[in-house]
């Protein structure tokens, strides 16, 4: 049976499930945070230990202000209501991708990060403004900079996910295969799922599905 140490998971088809179900876009990312707390529920109870959410990409600014606003609400508002909890349970959040929010964000962001530091049950990678293409040239940069050796290792200690194993399970929902610059070093050796529910739809039934099929995969590593 495969260790499951790191799950990510693209969250997709929330816009999609609102226009259909509600007539509205913003509603299928209200419905799709519903989800996102299933999920975290599920991931604790499988003993995962890392939990990698792609929120907001650097290319999603180039949707209407009114949603992305509404997405950045929403994210606040969940952490305003539920970052007591969250510490409370023992979950660590980490951001990757570049804070740069409204100040109020930016400080709620920097707060969860800090206050829960510690915890050590589950971490959440939350990544919110992020592409990886520009995490790996700002990683080539770094290096450079210090005149270090360009190798795998060195490489890795200058991304955003440096101490972070490698996911070992890719989900992606909303019916879409493709990667869209999410840690695309990270995830070379990665098993991965795209399943043809959106987001707000999707449960901890096919999440279970999914995880019970993974172990059972042959990995091989480039081995035979
Ligand atoms: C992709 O669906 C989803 C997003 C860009 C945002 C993800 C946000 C959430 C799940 C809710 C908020 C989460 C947190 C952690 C506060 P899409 O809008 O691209 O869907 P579409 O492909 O149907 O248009």
């Amino acid at each position: 049976m495969n260790p499951l140490n790191h799950v990510a998971i693209i969250m997709d088809g929330n816009g999609r499930w609102g226009l259909k179900y509600k007539n509205s876009r913003n509603a299928g990312h209200k419905e799709g945070l519903k989800t996102v707390e299933k999920i975290i529920n599920e991931t604790i109870k499988n003993r995962i230990k890392f939990l990698t959410l792609y929120a907001f990409s650097t290319e999603n600014w180039k949707r209407p202000k009114k949603e992305i606003n509404y997405l950045f609400n929403l994210l606040e508002n969940f952490l305003n209501n539920r970052l007591e909890d969250i510490n409370k349970q023992n979950i660590r959040i980490k951001i990757l991708g570049y804070k740069k929010f409204s100040s109020k964000l930016n400080k709620l962001l920097n707060l969860a990060e800090k206050k829960t530091s510690k915890n050590s049950k589950l971490q959440i990678n939350l990544a919110l403004n992020y592409g990886s293409k520009t995490e790996l040239i700002n990683a080539f940069k770094k290096i450079y900079k210090k005149k270090g050796k360009i190798n795998e290792k060195n490489l890795e200690k200058n991304l955003q996910t440096y101490n972070i194993p490698d996911p070992d399970l890719l989900i992606r929902t909303g019916n879409t295969k493709r990667l869209s610059n999410f840690l695309l070093w990270q995830l070379a050796y990665a098993e991965i799922f795209f399943e043809k529910k959106l987001w707000p739809a999707f449960t901890e039934k096919e999440y279970k599905k999914i995880i019970k099929e993974f172990r059972s995969i042959k990995r091989n590593f480039g081995k035979i």
